[in-house]
Order: C-alpha cells, then sequence, then structure tokens
C-alpha cells in the first residue's frame, strides 16, 4: 500500500479494501462524528463498506496526489483516523482539507501536523494554489487546526446538509493561498 507521506509521527498512506472495519470503528463513535457526518450520527458497516470505501478508493484512479489518506500513529502502528486534501467539491480549483481522528488520539497535535505536511507538499509539490477548509461552528477543535495551519477565516455560510437536530447549520469557510503561505514562511524564517 503506498505512502503518500510521513510527518514526525505519523504515516499518511493510500486506503485499501482492508480498511472498511478501521473506517467503521471510526466512525460508530458519536463524538467523532457529531459535527462530521452531515447526519451528525453513526454510519453502518454497510454503508462504510459500499459508498464510503469506494469513494475513498476512486480517488486514487482519478487524482495522482489528491485524495483521502489513512493516518497510521508511528508509535503504535495503528490507524487513528484519516485526512483529505482533495479537490473541493463543486471547485475543483481549491483543494479541500479535513481530517477525522479516533478519540483516543485527540489533543496530541496529530490533526495539526497531518494538516501543516499536507499544506506543504500541496503548495511546493503539487502545484496546489489554495487550500480551504470548513467546519460548524459548533466545531471548534477542528477551527483551531485550521487557524495553526495558518488558514484565514474568509466566511460565514449555513451547512443546510447537516440536519443534526440541536445543532446549528450554522458554518464557516477558512482559506490559504500559494502567495500567502509562501510569505508567511519567509516571515517566519525572517
Ligand atoms: C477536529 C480533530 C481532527 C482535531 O484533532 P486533534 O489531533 O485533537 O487536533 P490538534 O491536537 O492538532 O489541535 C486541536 C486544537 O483544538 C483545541 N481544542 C480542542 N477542543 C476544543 C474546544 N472544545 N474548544 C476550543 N478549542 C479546542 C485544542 O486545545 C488544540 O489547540 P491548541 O493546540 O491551541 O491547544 C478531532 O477533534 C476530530 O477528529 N474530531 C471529530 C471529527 C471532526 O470533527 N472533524 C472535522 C470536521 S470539520
Amino acid at each position: 500500500m503506498k505512502v503518500f507521506l510521513e510527518t514526525q509521527r505519523l504515516i499518511l498512506r493510500q486506503f485499501t479494501e482492508a480498511d472498511a472495519n478501521h473506517l467503521f470503528e471510526l466512525d460508530r463513535d458519536p463524538d467523532v462524528v457529531c459535527f462530521a457526518n452531515k447526519t451528525g450520527k453513526p454510519t453502518q458497516y454497510e454503508v462504510v463498506r459500499a459508498q464510503i470505501l469506494p469513494n475513498f478508493l476512486e480517488y486514487y484512479d482519478k487524482y495522482d496526489s489528491y485524495g483521502y489518506w489513512a493516518a497510521v500513529e508511528k508509535l503504535s502502528n495503528k490507524f487513528i483516523g484519516w485526512f483529505h486534501f482533495r479537490p473541493a467539491v463543486g471547485n475543483p480549483d481549491e483543494i479541500e482539507l479535513g481530517y477525522r481522528l479516533q478519540k483516543s488520539a485527540w489533543g496530541k497535535g496529530y490533526a495539526t501536523e497531518g494538516s501543516q505536511a499536507l499544506i506543504r507538499k500541496g503548495f511546493s509539490e503539487l502545484n496546489t494554489q489554495r487550500v480551504v477548509a470548513t467546519a460548524l461552528v459548533a466545531n471548534p477543535a477542528s477551527i483551531r487546526v485550521m487557524e495553526k495551519v495558518g488558514l484565514k477565516f474568509e466566511k460565514k455560510f449555513v451547512e443546510k446538509a447537516y440536519t443534526y437536530p440541536g445543532v446549528s447549520q450554522e458554518a464557516i469557510k477558512y482559506a490559504l493561498t500559494k502567495d500567502q503561505f509562501q510569505l508567511d514562511e519567509f516571515q517566519l524564517d525572517e
């Protein structure tokens, strides 16, 4: 299985058919999916096997370097979740960053570490021009990751597809262009 990139503590690799259980275990935790799935609810195994995993795998046919990447913690050699770095649905010129990790892996800086590496690779090797990310306002951990990796607030919008009762559909979009990224790097180097 092809490794896409490696950070200090993580390996991001391609998904395979054998990852159905990993994805099911991830998506069965209500705390993981409440702000991440459109329904806010856990996913049935059959949906993971027949829809979600095939959708992830399709990216490898369509794109050399964009798609969904399984995150493996080097220390334990275990699957801890995933990142996506993919052409945004409806606007393929924007590369959309996303992440979903098991609760046991939260709070260790892993989402930040993986996202930073993807952004750097995108701007330096993949001809990415603009990286975007979205989250519900109700999901401060996700928004904090966007801020920590240098994305800037762009706009608020209503995520009409999100249907979990009692949670606001208010959402935000953050973005970073290649020019801004290079300028930020330059200023850090100074
Ligand atoms: C969002 C998610 C990927 C973050 O992963 P992580 O590895 O814990 O993130 P990091 O450790 O890199 O950074 C998290 C940051 O959010 C902060 N944070 C966490 N919970 C928070 C909260 N409730 N309010 C404010 N900040 C919070 C952390 O303190 C940390 O910031 P800091 O380093 O300045 O202290 C993880 O919580 C997750 O998988 N959630 C479920 C799936 C999901 O919501 N995905 C995003 C959909 S848009």
